[in-house]
C-alpha cells in the first residue's frame, strides 16, 4: 500500500480547526482509496513564536522538506492586538511563511477561481456579469520580487526614508512561465500575462522572457495586460480568463480579488510547488482571528487544497476528485457554513461541515 509523509501546520486563527476538517476529509479518502497517509505536526507563525521564539526553526523547515507534501491553515493574528506584532518584522508570523516558501523553492502558487453553479447568489458581480460564469487559475510566482527583493528603513538627509527592491532574473521569469504554459495545455489553452510593462523595468523583462517561452508553447495563445486593466477586467468581464500569469506582489493582489467574485474567499484553495511533485497546499484565505475558535470559518478552501495536494503531490487522482465531488455535492445538498449561506439554504458550523464532506467521499 502506499504511503506517505504529510507534514502538517495548523497554524493560528481559524488554521486549527478547518484544518482538522481537512484531515477528517483525508482520513475517508485514504480508507476508500486504499492508501496511508503519516503525519507529522509542523509549527509555523504566531504557534511557532509562542514555542521557540521564532516563525520557523530550521528542524521545522527540514522535517516539512523531508515529507511528501505540506497541507497548512493560515498563519498570523490581529495585527492591533496581538503581541506577535511588537517583534521586529523577520521574526512575526509572516515572515514564518516567506521563509518556508523560499526555504522549499516553491515558486509556483497555483490559486484557482471559479464559480459554483451552486454559489451564484452570492457572487456579489451584476447578474448578466455572473451568469456567464468564470473558471480561471492565476498562476503566481512566490519566491521572488518585491517580498525578496532588499529592504531597509533609515534615515537619508534627515528623512525616514523606506526602501523595497522588485528583483526578478530571467530564470526566475522563465520557470514560473513554463508552469503556466504546461497548467494552460491542460485547460482552455489561454495565458494572460500580467505586468506593469509601461513602468516597471522588471515588467519589460518579464514580458520579454514570456515571449520567449511562448515560442515553445505554439499551441497556447498569450496575451499581455496591464495590472491596472487586469484589476478592473476581473469585475468586468471574468469569464475571458483561463490562466494569469504574474509576479509575486501583483498576484497576492489579484488572487483575492478573483476569490471575492467566487462568493467568498472561503472557498478557494491554493498549491505551492517546486520543480518536483513536493508541494505546500494552503487555502488561498487568511488566519481570521476575529472568528477563530467559534465553529463559524468554512472549511471548504481547505478540504480543496487537500484535494490539489492528493492530485499535484501524491498522484491520487482518484482520490482528488472524490474530494472535490463530495464538496460540490454537499453544496447541492444544500449546506453552507456563515460565509456562503443564502435564504433557503442550511447554515452549519466548521465542523460539521467537516463531517458533511468527508461523509460523501
Ligand atoms: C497570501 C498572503 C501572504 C502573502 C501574507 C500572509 C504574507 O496574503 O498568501 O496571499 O502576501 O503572500
Ligand atoms: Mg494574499
Amino acid at each position: 500500500m502506499n504511503t506517505y509523509r504529510i507534514a502538517v501546520i495548523s497554524g493560528d486563527g481559524i488554521g486549527p480547526e478547518i484544518v482538522t476538517q481537512a484531515w477528517k476529509v483525508l482520513e475517508a479518502a485514504q480508507k476508500k482509496f486504499g492508501f496511508v497517509l503519516e503525519r507529522t505536526d509542523v509549527l509555523l507563525g504566531g504557534a511557532s513564536i509562542d514555542a521557540h521564539g521564532e516563525p520557523l526553526t530550521k528542524e521545522a523547515l527540514e522535517t516539512a522538506r523531508s515529507c511528501d507534501a505540506v497541507l497548512m491553515g493560515s498563519i498570523g493574528g490581529d495585527a492591533a492586538t496581538s503581541p506577535w506584532y511588537k517583534l521586529p518584522a523577520h521574526l512575526r508570523p509572516e515572515a514564518g511563511l516567506l521563509a518556508i516558501r523560499k526555504g522549499l523553492g516553491l515558486f509556483a502558487n497555483l490559486r484557482p477561481a471559479w464559480l459554483y453553479e451552486e454559489l451564484r447568489e452570492a457572487c456579489p458581480l451584476r447578474g448578466d456579469i455572473r451568469c456567464a460564469g468564470f473558471d480561471m487559475l492565476i498562476m503566481r510566482e512566490l519566491t521572488g520580487g518585491l517580498y525578496f527583493g532588499e529592504r531597509y528603513t533609515r534615515i537619508e538627509n534627515g528623512l525616514r526614508t523606506a526602501v523595497d527592491t522588485l528583483v526578478y532574473n530571467e530564470n526566475e521569469i522563465r520557470r514560473i512561465a513554463v508552469k503556466a504554459f504546461e497548467v494552460a495545455r491542460k485547460r482552455r489553452g489561454e495565458v494572460v500575462s500580467v505586468d506593469k510593462a509601461n513602468v516597471l523595468d522588471s515588467s519589460r523583462l518579464w514580458r520579454a522572457v514570456v515571449e520567449e517561452v511562448s515560442a515553445d508553447f505554439p499551441d497556447i495563445r498569450l496575451s499581455h495586460m496591464l495590472v491596472d486593466n487586469c484589476a478592473m477586467q476581473l469585475v468586468r468581464d471574468p469569464s475571458r480568463f483561463d490562466v494569469i500569469l504574474t509576479e509575486n506582489m501583483f498576484g497576492d493582489i489579484l488572487s483575492d480579488e478573483a476569490s471575492m467574485i467566487t462568493g467568498s474567499i472561503g472557498m478557494l484553495p491554493s498549491a505551492s510547488l517546486n520543480e518536483t511533485r513536493f508541494g505546500l497546499y494552503e487555502p488561498s484565505h487568511g488566519s481570521a482571528p476575529d472568528i477563530a475558535g467559534q465553529d463559524i470559518a468554512n472549511p471548504l478552501a481547505t478540504i480543496l487544497s487537500a484535494a490539489m495536494m492528493l492530485r499535484y503531490s501524491l498522484d491520487q487522482d482518484k482520490a482528488a476528485e472524490a474530494v472535490e465531488h463530495a464538496v460540490r455535492q454537499v453544496l447541492r445538498d444544500g449546506y453552507r457554513t456563515e460565509d456562503i449561506w443564502s435564504d433557503g439554504t442550511e447554515k452549519v458550523g466548521t465542523a460539521r461541515m467537516g463531517d458533511l464532506v468527508a461523509e460523501r467521499v
